[in-house]
């Protein structure tokens, strides 16, 4: 671990462009989380990059040190549908309802979403007002939106993108985006895109993963390709004031293991700074996150973390136990390729997304089956791989538990529920 943070691994930052990114955690070589393979694709070589994070000194930016290109990320053939959680449905009820009845103020200016997905969100928001688009690059998932009704640009948001799109639609009232700021590499040029589509008291609304729940909760296996950057209040709001933006709030929300809602304005708007952002920016000072040492303890707690998940694992395995993956999500592939859990100690990932049903886990080669065959004949344990989602798994599966069943979760440490 020392060697990760000698001067001659020091690296730009993507951010601020100084040479201070000190790189503290190292996962490994990785494939992407969500390329899951076929049977004939599992005697191929995989793609795989060198998973580690890296915190800039200069601007505060945590963010991954190797960036996998976006278009084998976001594609035709895209994993995750937003839609297929119920929490997270209930989750964008509660956002377009504070969007409908907060935010927006002129229902002639439109209302652009970057990331829209299968549309959870798009079409909560086309009940408040009409003038709303999409923009989601991955073309399948940008398709089951399009069934729904909506309009959706299948591109990535960038400048050009935004001036079109201001050009024939006019300035935006609000630009919504929920865990997508954090996969666009090029977040100064996002800004700058920002900036010429937001009308003069236009504001934008972005969700992501928080730094500080990743590091008190542990949640290492947030750290993926898809997620270049880990935001914390006080380095995004750096980021924005460099391109004419400023955060004027910010709410803590429990989605995926805790994320930060901001919300923000062009630094000229009327938009007050509410207590909610200078409280958060004092307490993530207080918290140590402009600090190499608390990055450095966070990559230990990592380490530990691995030990006492392949330890309860080898010891069930040694009492003969049956052991099963529960979910095969993104967060999923890091932990198994990191901690070196295979087939050889989870008899199968179960999952209720289809198109992920009959593929085998990126890295490891676990086959995925479907839910059902799970309940068909209940192993011991089910280790859950999604742990964020772990109480509406457990709510479905209160038959499992009722004869005997139990789950195992690994965050922060390994556990039996
Ligand atoms: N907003 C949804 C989906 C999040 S997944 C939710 O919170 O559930 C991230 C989505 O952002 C993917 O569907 C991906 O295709 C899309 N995406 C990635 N980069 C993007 C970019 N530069 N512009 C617009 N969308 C992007
Ligand atoms: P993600 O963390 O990458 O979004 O993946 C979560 C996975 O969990 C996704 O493939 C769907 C799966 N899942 C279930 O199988 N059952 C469930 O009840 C929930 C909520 C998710
Ligand atoms: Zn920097």
């Amino acid at each position: 671990m020392n060697d990760l943070n000698s001067p001659q691994t020091a690296v730009i930052c993507r951010i601020c462009g100084e040479s201070t990114v000190h790189l503290f955690l190292d996962l490994g070589r990785m494939p992407i989380a969500n390329a899951f393979l076929s049977s004939e694709q599992l005697s191929q070589p995989e793609y795989t990059f060198w998973l580690k994070a890296g915190f800039c000194e200069s601007c505060l930016m945590v963010q991954l040190v190797e960036v996998v290109d976006p278009n084998m990320l976001f594609h035709e053939h895209y994993a995750y549908f937003s839609s297929i959680s119920r929490v997270m449905d209930e989750h964008f009820t509660q956002l377009a309802t504070i969007i409908g009845e907060e935010i927006l103020y002129d229902e002639r200016l439109p209302v652009v979403e970057i990331g829209a997905n299968d549309g959870i969100l798009l079409q909560k928001l086309t009940e408040y007002t009409p003038n709303t688009i999409g923009i989601e690059p991955s073309a399948n998932v940008a398709a089951v939106a399009r069934e729904k009704g909506l309009h959706v640009v299948s591109e990535f948001f960038n400048m050009d993108l935004a001036a079109s799109l201001c050009a024939e639609h006019g300035p935006a009232q609000l630009v919504v985006g929920a865990n997508v700021l954090c996969h666009i590499p090029d977040l100064n040029s996002l800004a700058r895109a920002l900036e010429a589509l937001l009308d003069a008291e236009g504001v934008f609304i972005f969700e992501d993963p928080y730094l500080l729940d990743i590091m008190t909760q542990l949640a290492y296996d947030q750290i993926y390709d898809e997620h270049v950057y880990y935001f914390c209040v006080t380095s995004l709001n750096r980021l924005f004031e460099k391109h004419g933006l400023r955060i004027f709030r910010i709410e803590h929300i429990p989605v995926h293991g805790g994320s930060m809602r901001v919300y923000g304005c062009r630094s000229v708007s009327s938009h007050p700074v509410e207590p909610s952002v200078t409280g958060q920016i004092a307490l993530e000072g207080e918290r140590g996150l402009e600090s190499l040492e608390t990055y450095l303890a966070l990559a230990e707690r990592v380490q530990r973390s691995r030990i006492s998940l392949t330890e309860l694992l080898q010891e069930l395995q040694a009492d003969g136990a049956r052991v099963v993956g529960y979910a095969a999500s993104s967060k999923g592939t890091v932990i198994l390729n990191y901690c070196g859990i295979g087939s050889q100690m989870l008899e199968y990932v179960c999952d209720n997304t289809p198109s992920k049903q009959g593929l085998f886990t990126p890295g490891t080669h676990i086959p995925i089956v479907p839910i059902d065959q799970f309940a068909a004949d209940y192993p011991d344990y089910a280790f859950v791989l999604a742990w964020n989602h772990l109480n509406e798994i457990a709510s479905k599966e209160q038959a499992f538990r009722a004869q005997g069943g139990k789950f195992i979760t690994h965050i922060p440490t390994a556990r039996i529920e």
